[in-house]
């Protein structure tokens, strides 16, 4: 076992942390308060490279492991949470899926420039009445002649009104459950696609997260990916991949907030000394680290294991469930060190504390995380 990246894993630690100290953070507290997405800043990850890190170089990918994919997750996370789930959703659910199950026609078409970055993916599953359910949705196919007709509304797409490509489930039988679910490429600009509603949200602001409507539209077949009736497993598998993505956003939100926390602790001044002197402010601190820690080893394991070409469902689950409370606790801790300045925009920590609640919610809620990795223990 060994606890160190390696040489190829710490460099591109350094180019993503440079990156977002020096691009993410010049602009993300505007782009936040006036939700605007970053497309410069996606422009320029994608000429490093980070919209398909773990994609052969064969079709335009960095070729790196899920190690370093979670590596610069995470420090994207620490300065824009925004930014990280752009390209988390583009890698994990997008050109993840492809790699996976895209034929060679459409990985040319389509995989070659989302991972790329030439074009951006979005992930459209989620419906109103299925989100931890995604197997009882209702957006239908109807197969005729040569195309499949899709007619239905998605929610909360995250990229969704600026992915060129989303990959879409929808059931072309709702009477056999999930084995009519299928999963299809959809181009922007196809005619009956729109984007019908613009969500606003608590937190990750600067990311885009639509509402998608689908009336009578003409997808050809040959955009089916895999099988029919293989839709649903296609989504679970890329959620698992997902979710170690949405881990390492989480723990990079929670790394922030500690060190906002300890930088703020050693200035700040109450009863003549700095507050990092008081022992309850120093027991924070070392929970927090702890759990920072033990959060980030999960997410190692889950990558590695995901390297290694083994089974990780469970240890993706727990990484998400653990880096997601950790998230949560260390942003509101920060908000409590830093009290008033903690509330107020001048500092980040009221941002972190926004943005961190969305890692116990998307890509399957906490509630979701703990009925995946019970269910693996009562089986064994
Ligand atoms: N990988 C591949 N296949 C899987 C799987 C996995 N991890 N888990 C289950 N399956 C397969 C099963 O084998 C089964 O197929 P067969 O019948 O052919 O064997 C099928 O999927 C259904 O399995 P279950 O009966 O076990 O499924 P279930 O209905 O009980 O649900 C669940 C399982 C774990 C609850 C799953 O539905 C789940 O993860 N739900 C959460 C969904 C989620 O994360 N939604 C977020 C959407 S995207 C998003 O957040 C927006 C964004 O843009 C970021």
């Amino acid at each position: 076992m060994d606890f160190e990246l390696t040489e190829e894993q710490k460099m591109v630690q350094q180019t993503a942390r440079s990156f977002a100290q020096e691009v993410l953070a010049k602009t993300v507290a505007e782009r936040d308060a006036e939700e605007r997405f970053p497309y410069d800043e996606v422009k320029q990850m994608a000429e490093l490279g980070f919209m398909g890190i773990a994609v052969p170089e064969e079709y335009n990918g960095s070729g790196l492991d899920i190690v370093s994919y979670a590596v610069m997750i995470e420090e994207l996370a620490k300065v824009d949470a925004s930014a990280a789930v752009v390209v988390s959703v583009n890698n994990s659910l997008v050109c993840d899926i492809l790699l996976k199950f895209a034929d060679d026609e459409q990985k040319e078409k389509y995989l070659k420039p989302l991972a790329s970055g030439q074009k951006l993916g979005a992930f459209a599953l989620s419906e109103a009445e299925a989100g931890s359910d995604p197997g009882g949705l209702i957006c239908t196919a109807g197969k005729v002649g040569n195309e499949y007709i899709l007619n239905g509304t998605k929610n909360f797409t995250t990229n969704g009104s600026t992915a060129d490509v989303v990959i879409v489930f929808a059931t072309i039988n709702k009477e056999i459950g999930h084995k009519g679910i299928c999963a299809f490429i959809v181009e922007k600009g196809t005619p009956g696609f729109r984007v019908s509603k613009k969500e606003k949200k608590m937190g990750i602001r600067s990311s885009d997260t639509c509402e998608l409507t689908f009336e009578d539209c003409h997808i050809p077949a040959e955009n089916l990916l895999f099988q029919e009736g293989k839709g649903l497993k296609i989504a679970l598998t890329a959620l698992d991949s997902g979710r170690i993505g949405i881990a390492s956003q989480a723990i990079g939100i929670a790394q922030a907030s500690l060190d906002t926390a300890l930088a703020y602790a050693k200035e700040r001044k109450q009863f003549g000394k700095a507050i990092s002197e008081f022992q309850a402010t120093q027991f924070k601190f070392a929970d927090l680290a702890t759990e920072i820690d033990a959060a980030r080893l999960l997410i190692y394991r889950a990558a590695a294991l995901k390297d290694a070409g083994k089974k990780f469902e469970r240890e993706a689950a727990m990484a998400k469930l653990k880096a997601s409370q950790i998230a949560v606790r260390a942003s509101d801790e920060a908000v409590q060190i830093l009290g008033g300045y903690g509330y107020i925009t001048d500092f980040p920590v009221e941002r972190y504390f926004r943005d961190a609640k969305i890692t116990e919610l998307y890509e399957g809620t906490s509630e979701i995380q703990k009925l995946v990795i019970a269910r693996q223990l009562l089986r064994e």
